[in-house]
């Protein structure tokens, strides 16, 4: 089946979630995150996730605004970091997170493909399109899909069928893409044809499905189509 959507998940993925901490460490007021600054955004990133998978499986929805700030206190007390003006900037810096180099450019070959584009994400909606708004990327999107329509965090299958409930068209027309290894592999599990984005290098995640591709980075997207 030609793949006619492409969907993308927000933070990882399209939006740097390092790039808070990183900003705030080189600003002189918060100069005590210089050297834990990686150790933040790593901790903060894996507290977030963990909470929406545990509020998931315990039905306890709150929005990803909720978790976001939840594991940012985790990770600034496991740091050493007790500063409320600290915290206040990261939580601030957050909502307009730089988006990854290569991200405008692919959207816009996208879009001259004639390909629906669409973001599918855990952030609020207020998250999302201050993000989106912020990174100047809003018109190459056809729309931001929050997971607060269904009211669970991924990789349940609710926020999947967000998809084909906005676009139409079958699971192998939709090509799901997220630097997140679980996330890949949850839309895989789901019938999403799909790209895991690893950034990192990390090894593929030992769960019930595989990611189709594997990429370093969002540039061979429109080539993979
Ligand atoms: C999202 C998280 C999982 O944007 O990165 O949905």
């Amino acid at each position: 089946m030609a793949i006619t959507t492409c969907v993308f998940d927000a933070y990882g993925t399209i939006f740097d979630v390092n790039a808070a901490a990183q900003a705030a460490a080189n600003e002189p007021d918060h100069a005590a995150l210089a050297d834990v600054w990686p150790a933040i955004a790593r901790d903060w990133r894996a507290k977030q996730l963990e909470y929406s998978w545990l509020r998931a499986v315990a039905d306890r929805h709150c929005d990803f605004w909720q978790v976001t700030q939840d594991g940012l206190d985790w990770a600034l007390e496991a740091n050493g970091i007790a500063s409320d003006a600290t915290r206040t900037r990261l939580l601030e810096l957050y909502w307009e997170l730089s988006a990854y180099p290569e991200a405008p450019a692919v959207l816009e070959t996208l879009k001259s493909r004639g390909m629906n584009t669409a973001i599918l994400s855990n952030g609020s909606p207020k998250m999302l399109n201050a993000a989106v708004t912020s990174a100047g990327i809003d018109r190459l999107l056809d729309d931001t899909l929050s997971v607060e329509d269904v009211g669970i965090f991924k990789p349940s299958d609710r926020v999947y069928d967000m998809v084909g409930d906005r676009f139409g068209g079958t699971k192998d027309s939709v090509l799901f893409v997220s630097s997140n290894g679980w996330d890949a592999a949850g839309a895989a599990g789901y019938g999403f044809r799909t790209v895991w984005v690893n950034r990192t290098g990390a090894p593929v995640d030992r769960l019930y499905a595989r990611p189709h591709h594997v990429v370093s980075d969002l540039t061979a997207i429109p080539e993979l189509i």
